[in-house]
């Protein structure tokens, strides 16, 4: 049986006899009247509500405490549904949630913002109650709402004019590696940075549409080989896309198994922390586990399309 519920059939049914028109009551009673107990008797003892791809389990008592949760930080929340399948012991309901932020959320203060949140839910019955719920929503659409995240898919500026801005920005040239089962991968990467020195933490944005990618993605462990001067061959073959970058090369595994370039004027490894998706790019954050230098290297330079030795540069007075 399929259909979709209007308010009135939502109401009429009694209590016990009509899944949907329970669930659509008790959902009423919890997420828009504040009433939590109203899902006690819609909800199993052993009830597990699982959420999101990774399926973090809450029993009843939790998730009637994080409507409550949610609730003090919207309190106006309405949360309507917007279809509702029925099938077998099976339930299906697509909802839509709209609140007034004005409650702290998520570490958030309130931002006065009206925030909607729309998702699917997909209940188990054993019997009269609920067994068990998965939960999908999207939540970078709430987290863009509260401000926590930018996706920023509309581009402001033409990206033409941005990239002339990073030319002016002079870096060095790393070469980011990582051991994919047995086969050193890796690519040259401006886009290097410190992020914290307690604890010393770096990050490495890489476009998703590098061959090295998916190995980054699986790694736990990267290797930063921030190259030297004499070695603008390293970075043109990194730059390249030549199946085996390792073959001419000099290479020694770190301590941690990531491929770090002989020769090179700085190398870290990194156990990586975090992975976020921005745009075209994977920023992959990271925590130090090794680092050395060579004060003799000096680092190549590269600044508006073009590589410097920095030892014919001149330093200034400061
Ligand atoms: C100086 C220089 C800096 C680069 N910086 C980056 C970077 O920060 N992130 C990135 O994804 N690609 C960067 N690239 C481009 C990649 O190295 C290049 O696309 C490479 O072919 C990718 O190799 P792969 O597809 O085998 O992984 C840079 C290239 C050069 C020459």
């Amino acid at each position: 049986m399929s259909r979709t519920l209007d308010h009135a059939a939502r109401t009429a049914a009694p209590a016990g006899t009509d899944r949907s028109a329970r669930l659509t009551a008790a959902w009423d009673a919890a997420w828009n009247l504040g009433d939590v107990h109203a899902l006690d008797d819609l909800l199993g003892p052993s009830y597990v509500r699982r959420r999101g791809p990774a399926g973090t389990a809450q029993d009843r008592a939790e998730f009637k405490t994080s409507i409550s949760a949610v609730r003090e930080a919207f309190p106006d929340l309405r949360t309507e549904i917007e279809d509702l399948v029925e099938d077998g012991d099976r339930l299906a309901v697509r909802w839509r949630s709209t609140g007034r932020h004005t409650g702290a959320f998520l570490g958030v203060p309130p931002t006065e913002r009206t925030v909607e949140v729309s998702g699917a839910t997909f209940a188990r019955f054993d019997g009269d109650t609920i067994a068990e719920e998965w939960v999908t929503f999207d939540s970078r659409q709430l987290l863009e709402a509260l401000g926590i995240i930018t996706t920023g898919h509309a581009a402001a500026v033409d990206p033409g004019l941005v990239k002339g801005v990073h030319r002016k920005f002079i870096t060095g040239v790393t070469v980011v590696t990582t051991d994919d089962a047995g086969t050193p991968k890796g690519l040259a990467v401006n886009a290097f940075s410190s992020i914290s020195l307690d604890p010393p933490m770096v990050l490495v944005c890489v476009q998703r549409s590098s061959s090295t990618h998916p190995a980054l993605h699986r790694a736990t462990h990267l290797g930063v080989s921030i190259l030297a001067a004499d070695q603008l061959d390293v970075a043109k073959t990194f730059a390249g896309k030549s199946p085996d970058k390792f073959a001419e090369l000099r290479w020694t595994p770190g301590e941690h198994g990531a491929p770090l370039i002989d020769g090179s004027s700085a190398q870290l490894e990194v156990e990586i922390a975090e992975r976020l998706e921005v745009g075209s790019h994977t920023v992959f954050t990271g925590r130090v586990m090794s680092a050395h230098h060579d004060d003799d290297r000096a680092p190549l330079v590269y600044s508006g399309g073009g590589f410097f030795d920095i030892s014919q540069t001149a330093p200034l007075p400061w």
